[in-house]
């Protein structure tokens, strides 16, 4: 991709570029919680986003974008993001510098990417998170991990009208090769953890599906964490947020939620304590243990978060019935996406004949396998000559 990018580039503009990439992730577990300054577990993966630039003392930046094979051009002085456009992410991401006081002038910009599109594997992250990277370089403004994965997290949620949590940037940002981020979405601080699966692997299955009311939803089940931790601030010394509480507030919680709101809190704060526990489990190497609570967190994402769809549940139960596979889960917002297996290496041919067509059957849908490989977070692949 980068000597791909460089041609295109070389064609497009002239000149050689300093080239970004900055990866996907996956999410080990701890789903929905990152909003909550709860914790989370994810890890970045060999796929993601490519971003050449380079200065063109030009009054406005010339974008291209190689999947969508167009460009954009804009007044880099005055400048307004619109929703739904690619590149809403490159003047989402400007945005958030110019209103920090960074410098900037005008650039040329080529983006191209590699992460199965609709997979859930956080392409729009790796997007703002491989801008940031470009333009700290070429303009020399030396941002840390943390400010770009704050700067992607702030434009999507002025710019793409999804208010998500710190989660995806972070890991793309900061990811390691072979080792998961244990984030505590409080501190913005993580621990890295050892992924040796030995005979097992991570194998993700696409579901194909995208609901509609995904970006709506997830506002709204930000919301009813929101709401709750309202009505509980009374109850709790020292409560902030439902990171704060425990499995043995539970009862007591119960009581003073009403029940629409109950099974929302319920799921953050047993996810909380699933993630602590499987980042122990892991680093014993006790796999069937961390499965198990990989198939706990799918079913309180299911029922009681209720961010799972049919296609996903039947994926997730498919998996857990197939022999070999240790743990499944729905993966990321929900509505559609993929689910994550723990799957014995030995197996995954005879499981992807299988559950291809059990899928294929019922959603008269193609289900696609992807295998992941825990990979660097961002960084400069081809600086200035
Ligand atoms: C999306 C958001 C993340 C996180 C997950 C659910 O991927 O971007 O911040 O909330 O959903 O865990």
């Amino acid at each position: 991709m980068t000597s791909e990018l460089k041609a295109l580039f070389h064609q497009y503009f002239g000149g050689n570029p300093i080239i970004a990439f900055a990866p996907g992730r996956i999410n080990l577990i701890g789903e929905h919680t990152d909003y909550q300054e709860g914790f989370v577990f994810p890890a970045a993966v060999q796929f993601g986003i490519w971003t050449g630039v380079q200065k063109n003392k030009l009054p406005f930046c010339r974008l291209y974008s190689m999947d969508f094979g167009e460009e954009f051009t804009f007044d880099w002085k005055s400048f307004s993001p619109k929703k739904g456009h690619w590149s809403t992410y490159v003047m989402g991401f400007l945005a958030q510098l110019k209103q920090a006081g960074y410098p900037f002038e005008g650039f040329d910009m080529v983006i191209g990417g590699n992460i199965p599109l609709g997979a859930g594997l956080s392409s729009s992250a790796a997007l703002s998170v491989s801008i940031g990277t470009a333009l700290s370089q070429l303009f020399g403004l030396k941002l840390n991990p943390l400010s770009i994965s704050k700067y992607a997290q702030n434009s999507e949620h002025q710019f793409a009208g999804v208010n998500c949590g710190i989660m995806d940037p972070y890991a793309s940002a900061f990811g390691k090769k072979n080792h998961a981020l244990l984030l505590d979405c409080r501190s913005n601080q993580h621990q890295e953890i050892p992924i040796d699966l030995s005979e097992y692997s991570l194998l993700l299955v696409n579901s194909n599906v995208k609901h509609s009311l995904a970006d709506s939803a997830y506002n709204q089940r930000r919301a009813a964490c929101e709401e709750s931790v309202q009505l509980l601030r009374a109850h709790f010394p020292y409560f902030q947020t439902l990171r704060d509480l425990k499995n043995e507030n539970l009862n007591e919680v119960e009581k003073l939620l009403p029940s629409s709101l109950f099974p929302k809190a319920k799921h953050v704060i047993t996810e909380c304590e699933r993630v602590q526990l499987a980042a122990n489990y892991l680093k014993q190497g006790d796999l069937k243990a961390f499965g198990k609570l990989m198939n706990e967190s799918h079913r309180s994402l299911s029922r009681d978060y209720e961010v799972s769809c049919p296609e996903l549940d039947f994926l997730a139960q498919k998996a857990w019935e197939f022999p070999g596979v240790l743990g499944a889960r729905m993966m990321g917002g929900g509505f559609g996406g993929c689910t994550i297996n723990l799957i014995r290496k030995s197996q995954i041919k005879h499981f992807q004949d299988r559950i291809g067509s059990e899928y294929l059957a019922s959603f008269n849908r193609q289900a696609i396998f992807i295998s992941v490989e825990i990979s660097s977070g961002t960084h400069i692949v081809l600086g200035l000559d």
